[in-house]
């Protein structure tokens, strides 16, 4: 892995110099597309660094190296999506493991547990992360990992991240983070102690809703060993073009974030402040539980809101009746969307788990775009107006 010789540098030069920057080569600002399956060789095992790129590839290199920077990682990993790099990091545990997971983490990757590597012997425990004690006293002797979401998809809970890297260290476990939801500029969970870091980089981090991909981090040399032999064993890697893609959204992370972050905020209060809605979650709210251990650890709240509305209102109304909001799957792309998660993103999850933990079939969630902030408060509260 490159050290970039701006790793000390500020995350605003990081998220434009980080990594490998431009091409040594030519001297392209920008890192080439490798769009290569192979490369050659002088004699065999004699070669300028990469043989074949499931094992690597110069594009994917960079964004790897870039996305440990980011994280102030020690070594970064690109997957052909979100949950691939989650099924490598899982694919860690052998029969007989568990693993002690946020109780409202995306669906997919309580489907994932659930369904596929329960099949191998792996198993979970589902608990609120927010309250550390939960998490203590599920730990038992075949647990080897605590897996959390801070916040959490979609009721936005805060998990004190020192605290569950503290707690899971002094058993021996592994402490994974997936970092989706806010991203290396609002919050870096390995600074904070965290072995692992996730993210679905479909979202924040390329930005405009355009490629599916998954990035993973981890801390140590070890880890590191460990996940690059999965990677290639598995083979579930990111493609030079998508690569490009991501490293090119990751540039303008900052700015987009600060926008989102400035339309959040007003969308939120605006929630707040109706009577038709009944209850709005956001880690930016100085009531929202969780706002202090949040202060502490993210730059802000971020971006995403979930909100109920009050009795009687048609929620399909609501969602036909948005003009400039898509109701759509996904989130953290420039144009504002809404979902349904309990039949939507959360779909997977069965509907006694989602309805004990509060992701009730009124819930809406709201990913904040960077369009103009008052045309999307005016947008959302005449949908909520339409809908009585
Ligand atoms: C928090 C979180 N983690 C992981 C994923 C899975 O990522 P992908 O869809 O890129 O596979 C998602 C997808 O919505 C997500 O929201």
């Amino acid at each position: 892995m490159a050290i970039s010789k701006f790793s000390n540098n500020a995350i605003e030069t990081k998220l434009i110099h980080g990594g490998i920057y431009g091409d040594e080569l030519t001297g392209a600002v920008n890192v080439p597309i490798y769009q290569t399956s192979t490369y050659e060789q002088e004699i065999p095992g004699v070669h300028k660094g990469f043989e074949y790129s499931r094992t690597g590839n110069p594009t994917r290199k960079a964004l790897e190296a870039l996305i440990a920077d980011l994280e102030n990682g020690k070594a970064g990993f690109a997957f052909a999506s979100g949950l691939a790099a989650i099924t490598a990091v899982l694919s860690l545990f052998k029969q007989g493991d568990k693993l002690i997971i946020s109780d409202n983490v995306y669906g997919g990757t309580y489907r994932v547990l659930n369904k596929v590597f329960s099949n191998f012997g792996i198993g979970f425990t589902a608990v609120d992360t927010t309250d550390i004690s939960k998490i203590e006293e599920a730990i038992t002797d075949d647990v080897k990992a605590v897996y959390i979401e801070t916040p959490t998809n979609p009721l936005l809970g805060i998990t004190d991240l020192q605290a569950v890297s503290d707690l899971a260290h002094k058993h021996g476990l592994l402490h994974i983070v997936d970092n989706t939801f806010y991203t290396p500029y609002i919050q870096r969970p390995i600074e904070q102690g965290a072995d692992i870091v996730l993210h679905s980089a479909t979202k924040y981090l390329g930005g405009h809703s355009d490629l599916i991909a998954g990035l993973a981090v981890v801390n140590s040399d070890e880890l590191a060993e460990k996940i690059a032999f999965i990677q290639n064993a598995s083979g579930g890697v990111l493609d030079p073009f998508d690569s490009f893609l991501l490293i090119r959204g990751i540039k303008t992370l900052g700015v987009r974030l600060d926008r989102h972050v400035a339309n959040a905020k007003k969308i939120a209060d605006a929630l707040k402040e109706s009577k038709d809605v009944k209850k709005v979650y956001y880690p930016g709210f100085k009531d929202h539980p969780g706002h202090d251990i949040n202060a502490k650890q993210a730059k802000n709240g971020g971006a995403m809101i979930s909100f109920e509305l009050t009795e009687g209102h048609d929620i399909n109304k609501f969602f036909r009746s948005l003009e400039i909001f898509s109701l759509a799957e996904s989130l953290g792309g420039v144009e504002s969307l809404v979902c349904h998660p309990a039949s939507m993103t959360h779909a997977a999850i069965p509907k006694e788990v989602r309805d004990a933990v509060g992701i009730t079939d009124g819930l809406i969630r709201v990913s904040v775009g960077i369009e103009d902030g008052d045309e999307l408060v005016k947008d959302i509260l005449q949908a909520i107006e339409s809908s009585n």
